[in-house]
């Protein structure tokens, strides 16, 4: 009898063209139910029944570019933009560490406000107060001296999509003056420089083709990131991309469970997209393999503000405590919230 595809893409780490096809097109529920299976049980020998939380603070929508796809591109009238100031900041992480938060993801658009003195005067600052937490950033493309200048402010990790491993259709997602090239060296720096790296991309996103989903795990392969952030597309009606049809559960779940075989030690999360195309997305998500949460520490006025999508979860007054619900949810599956800061296991 031959091996199952899934127990091959295991044992290799590595997944062909044909195999991808197959596990993204498949409707036999056995198989899919074993890829599951399969990519829970890799997770759960690496991370055990625990899921890492990080508190996500997003502190600026104000950006100088202008992605199809994105809520915050500066073309988009329509949104109304916000920045926290230091202060604000420091309060999230104030509430944050008292929640038990010991990650802190410091996200926004590519804000020119936000100049590198400014990024490294509030990295070092959160650090000198929390110095048990670990610092994340994920502000966009910038200079290899920015990217060292926040490390030595004390940033430890770095986010940064790729979008897409496929240049024609990286052009296409984007206006002619952003470059992929420029995209994936700055993913390079960072790993050169040290920090701990996240690449990514959408599921579903216009003009995605297998192909370019396949090279985009070979990217993965080749760059062998700490983190990876995948989560649906989900047009957003300002922009050019707002009557696209959104990438779906099935084929997000699918492809998180794929990761987590061809490159097992890989911190993976449940995203916020993923929460919002259906109601138990997450829980989904970390049981296809997925193991990081990211709730939302912004303060809640601004939260219906950072639109990359509509309908994103977590914007009414009600979603003040995100920490407790995503703790309650992921005992709801057997999973439990973690507090310490939940580094890469190599
Ligand atoms: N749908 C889903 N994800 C989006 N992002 C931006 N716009 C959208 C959208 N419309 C993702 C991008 C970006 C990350 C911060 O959010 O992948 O890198
Ligand atoms: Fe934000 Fe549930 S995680 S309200």
């Amino acid at each position: 009898m031959s091996i199952s595809p899934v127990a091959e893409i295991r044992e290799k780490q590595d997944i062909t063209r044909e195999q991808l096809e197959l596990l993204l097109t498949t409707e036999d529920e056995k198989l899919q139910e074993e890829l599951r299976r399969v990519a829970r049980e890799v997770a759960d020998e690496i991370y055990g029944k625990q899921v890492f939380i990080r508190g996500l603070i997003e502190f600026t929508n104000y950006c100088r570019n202008d992605c199809l796809y994105c809520g915050i591109r500066r073309s988009n009238a329509h949104a109304s933009r916000y920045r926290l100031s230091k202060d604000d900041i420091l309060s999230c992480c104030k509430t944050g560490y008292e929640l038990g938060f010991r990650t802190f993801v410091l996200q926004g658009g590519e804000d020119r406000f936000f100049t590198d003195e400014r990024i490294c005067d509030i990295v070092s600052s959160i650090k000198e107060r929390y110095p048990d937490c670990a610092i994340t950033l994920s502000l966009g493309e910038k200079e290899k001296s920015s990217y060292e200048a926040y490390k030595v402010a004390g940033a430890d990790r770095y986010l940064l999509r790729h979008e897409t491993a496929d240049c024609a259709h990286y052009e296409s997602l984007h206006p002619t003056e952003m470059s992929f090239s420029h995209r994936i060296q700055c993913l390079w720096d960072l790993k050169d420089i040290g920090y701990q790296v996240g690449c990514g991309f959408m599921v579903g996103s216009p003009g995605q083709t297998m192909d370019s989903l396949y090279k985009d795990l070979q990217f993965i392969k080749e760059l062998q990131p700490q983190m990876c952030g995948i989560g649906p597309f989900i047009p957003q009606k300002d922009t050019p991309f707002g009557e696209e049809p959104a990438g779906t559960m099935e084929q997000t779940l699918r492809l998180l469970s794929v990761i987590r075989l061809i490159h097992p030690h890989v911190l993976l999360p449940a995203t916020t997209a993923l929460g919002t195309i259906h109601p138990r997305g997450r829980e989904k998500g970390i049981l296809a393999g997925a193991n990081v949460v990211m709730p939302n520490l912004s303060p809640v006025e601004v939260r219906d503000k950072y639109k990359l999508y509509d309908n994103k979860i977590c914007t009414g007054d009600e979603a003040a405590e995100c920490r407790a619900c995503l703790e309650k949810r992921m005992e709801s599956i057997g999973y439990q919230v973690v507090v310490h800061r939940g580094d890469y296991r190599p």
